[in-house]
């Protein structure tokens, strides 16, 4: 029997645990103080503390948790050779696309203002655009990000992406690494849906933000560090971004006397954006623990040069 070790932090490690014995009630899941933890095979992880994962000389496989696996790579003791395997689920691109959505909307239908007009009692009717009218980029056309790109401009938005390498998407302006500046000027919208690296880390910055057109907002659903916080309350201060709606922070959960919770302009929710079922989560690492088994490619491997 393989021995896996749970590795990290958050409710989240418990209960894929849950879900995986009531799948293989056989299976020897430890936490990383419980005996046995040196001898696992396979490491689950949610933002591992650094050291952890240099500390199993078996280990065979590395899995994330969730969609995310920059939390493994910031561990610098990770074994370099040893696969590292993140959750795709049709339902979480789903998720994303009703959060992002929900922000598109909150702001093209102007209830940003009209929630601000109604604390004062003003009958005030916003001017409506057609969302052809309306540009919205989204950074990171991955599993995620293509997703609601296509859900974006199948609603008539003015859609364009970018992502590292050139991509062909119907319907939606694409745009490759080095073609930033020509991808941002002139957003309505900026959603970002990026996997944090040593390349995207404090990408939403004022250099970003400065190209914009005045007045518009910003989506992060990628990762907290991809932020420049400073950069961003200065242009929500300025009027440079009308709003922003956050999801994702460097600190989670956010400290309650953080700042952010009482900024002017800006929405924070607790990184709820999308989720994969636990379920899921534990089918889908049962069934790369099986394919370890057999010796045949895992799935969803993530590229450990990339880093995502
Ligand atoms: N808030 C939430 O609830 C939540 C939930 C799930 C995930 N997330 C975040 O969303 C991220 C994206 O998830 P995913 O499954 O869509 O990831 P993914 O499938 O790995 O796709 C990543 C996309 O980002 C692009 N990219 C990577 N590095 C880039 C760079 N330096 N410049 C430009 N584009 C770059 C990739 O370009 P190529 O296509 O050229 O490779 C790809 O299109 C996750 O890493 C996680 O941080 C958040």
């Amino acid at each position: 029997m393989t021995p896996l070790v749970l590795l990290g932090s958050g409710n989240g490690l418990g209960r894929v645990r849950e879900a995986m014995l009531a799948r293989r009630p056989g299976l020897s899941i430890v936490r990383a103080d419980e005996d046995g933890a040196c001898q696992a095979q396979v490491a689950l992880c949610w933002n591992p503390l650094p050291g952890s994962l240099g500390a199993l000389p078996k280990l065979q496989m590395i899995h994330s948790i969730a969609a995310g696996a920059d939390q493994i790579f910031k561990d610098p003791s990770r074994p370099p050779g040893i696969p590292v395997c993140r959750i795709v689920d049709p339902d979480h691109r789903l998720g994303m696309v009703e959060y992002v959505l929900w922000g598109v909307l909150h702001y093209h239908r102007s209830f940003d203002q009209m929630l601000a007009r109604q604390a004062q009692a003003i009958w005030d009717r916003p001017a409506q655009r057609p969302a052809r009218d309306v540009r919205i980029g989204v950074m990171g056309l991955g599993e995620l990000g293509r997703e609601v790109a296509h859900r974006l401009a199948s609603l008539g938005f003015s859609t364009r992406g970018w992502a590292r390498r050139a991509q062909a998407l119907e319907g939606i302006e694409t745009f490759e690494y080095a073609r930033l500046d020509v991808f941002l000027d002139g957003l309505d919208m900026l959603v970002c849906l990026l996997p944090l690296t040593p390349q995207t880390a404090g990408i939403l910055s004022e250099k970003t933000f400065s190209r914009l057109n005045h007045g518009a907002v910003l989506i992060n659903c990628g990762r907290g560090e991809h932020l420049v916080r400073d950069d961003l309350v200065a242009a929500l201060r300025s009027g440079q971004l009308r709003g922003a709606l956050l999801d994702v922070f460097e600190a989670e959960p956010l400290p309650q006397d953080d700042s952010f919770w009482r900024t002017p302009y800006l929405i924070v929710t607790p990184h709820i954006a999308s989720s994969a079922s636990y379920e899921v989560i534990a089918e889908q690492i049962l069934h790369n623990l099986d394919r370890l088994h057999a010796g045949t490619e895992l799935a969803n491997q993530v590229n450990p040069e990339h880093g995502y």
